[in-house]
């Protein structure tokens, strides 16, 4: 049934992008309702989808969003006017991790955390929160403290419990969605042999998650990864994972994939995206993308550029034919500032815009997918 449903929606999505145009463009306007003026029509046409993303999602309850360099916030205004213009969600791309909350044990800095909070408030934007647990950007305090046996495993509980409870009764009512745990089943579907499995055994999930709900009764609580977009191994495991922690009844409220994709992996189809992310849906979860980008071989050429429209097109149209999907984040929007060329060697223009901010095909394609508004 639900995958009947999906092709309905998708050949809505076609249909209507057929007819979208036509159908709204100036219903009051010079040809008046029912009566279309094809110049009008075709005048219309170019405003209504050339519009910043975050104005194609009015109305919706899709959230648009981004990543945030905060050094590059700072010292570039083009960055930051874009970031206002564009976008109505953020993401903090690093400031929000543990090594940046508390580099020295027991000295809290939100400062940099904080300044992005303020500015997603003075730009009417919503913060998602990245992210409480991870196995990387751990402050060296604690990694060499388990690693030579000084903080033992009960006193890790603890300062987990007190870093998952004094951030998010920080940020309370600030955030709209936490990433709780990050990347915590590996891609042979295992759950990742982390610091924090081997000290804490498996129950350190379900936990985190409780404190997480316990400091602050409103917020949503994530699960995320990356490599889940389309129904697969590693995703199953999630499935499965979220439906045990809820029959346990542990307060996860959604799923999210990242989105980090290569041109020339190929992608998942969008019908498999909306199915993967409509089981999770069928847990009563929510779910989101949480950090798309699209990175190729350097040199970027059209070909390329027209696989990366491609590529962030599958993930919206994914996301959209879904009801549950709250939030579509890409990981950066710029290839001015991108985590890419610095992981993967010869490659990167990862992202929406070119290093000049300059639209490039994946922009246009996202614009033109958000146009369509969403089929419910
Ligand atoms: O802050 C230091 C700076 O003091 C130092 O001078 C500089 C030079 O080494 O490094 C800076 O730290 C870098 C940090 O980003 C802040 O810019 C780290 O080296 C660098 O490793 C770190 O990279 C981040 C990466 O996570 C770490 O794994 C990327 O910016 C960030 O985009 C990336 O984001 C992750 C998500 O959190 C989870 N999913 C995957 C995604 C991409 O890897």
């Amino acid at each position: 049934m639900r995958s009947v449903r999906i092709a309905l929606l998708t050949l809505a999505v076609v249909a209507s992008a057929l007819a979208w145009p036509a159908a709204s463009a100036s219903p009051g306007g010079p040809g008046g309702p029912g009566g279309r003026d094809v110049d009008a029509g075709r005048s219309h046409r170019r405003p209504q989808v050339d519009q910043p993303l975050r104005d194609l999602t009015r109305g919706t309850r899709l959230r648009i969003g981004t990543a945030v360099d905060m050094d590059a916030l700072a010292a570039d205004a083009t960055y930051r006017d874009r970031i206002a213009t564009e976008f109505n969600s953020v993401t903090a791309e690093n400031v929000m991790k543990w090594e940046t909350i508390e580099p020295v044990r027991g000295q809290l800095n939100f400062g940099p955390a904080d300044e992005l909070v303020n500015f997603a408030r003075e730009n009417g934007q919503q913060v998602r929160g990245h992210t409480l647990l991870w196995h990387n950007q751990l402050p060296a305090w604690l990694t060499q403290g388990v690693a030579s046996g000084d903080i033992t495993p009960g006193e890790l509980r603890g300062i987990l419990r007190r870093h998952v409870t004094d951030v998010v009764s920080h940020f309370r009512g600030r955030i709209y969605q936490w990433d709780v745990v990050n990347e915590v089943i590996d891609d042979n579907a295992n759950l990742r042999d982390t610091l924090w499995l081997q000290q804490l055994g498996p129950g350190y999930i379900a936990d985190v998650f409780r404190w997480a709900r316990r400091a602050d009764p409103r917020v949503k609580l994530y699960l995320n990864d990356y490599n889940v977009e389309g129904i697969n191994a590693k995703s199953d495991a999630y499935h499965a994972l979220a439906q045990e922690l809820l029959d346990d009844r542990v307060p996860v409220d959604g799923m999210g994939i990242q989105g980090h994709l290569g041109v020339q992996f190929g992608f998942f189809p969008a019908g498999n995206v909306a199915q993967n992310l409509q089981r999770f849906e069928d847990l009563g979860l929510e779910t989101a993308v949480t950090e798309a980008d699209v990175r190729m071989l350097l040199p970027s050429d059209g070909v390329k550029l027209q696989a990366q429209a491609q590529g962030y097109d599958t993930l919206l149209q994914g996301c959209l034919l879904v009801r549950s999907c709250t939030s579509f984040t890409v990981w950066g929007f710029t290839d001015k500032y991108s985590w890419v060329p610095g992981f993967f060697a010869g490659e990167g223009a990862a992202n929406l815009l070119d290093e000049s901010f300059a639209p490039k095909p994946a922009y246009q394609a996202v614009q033109a997918t958000l146009a369509l508004g969403r089929p419910d």
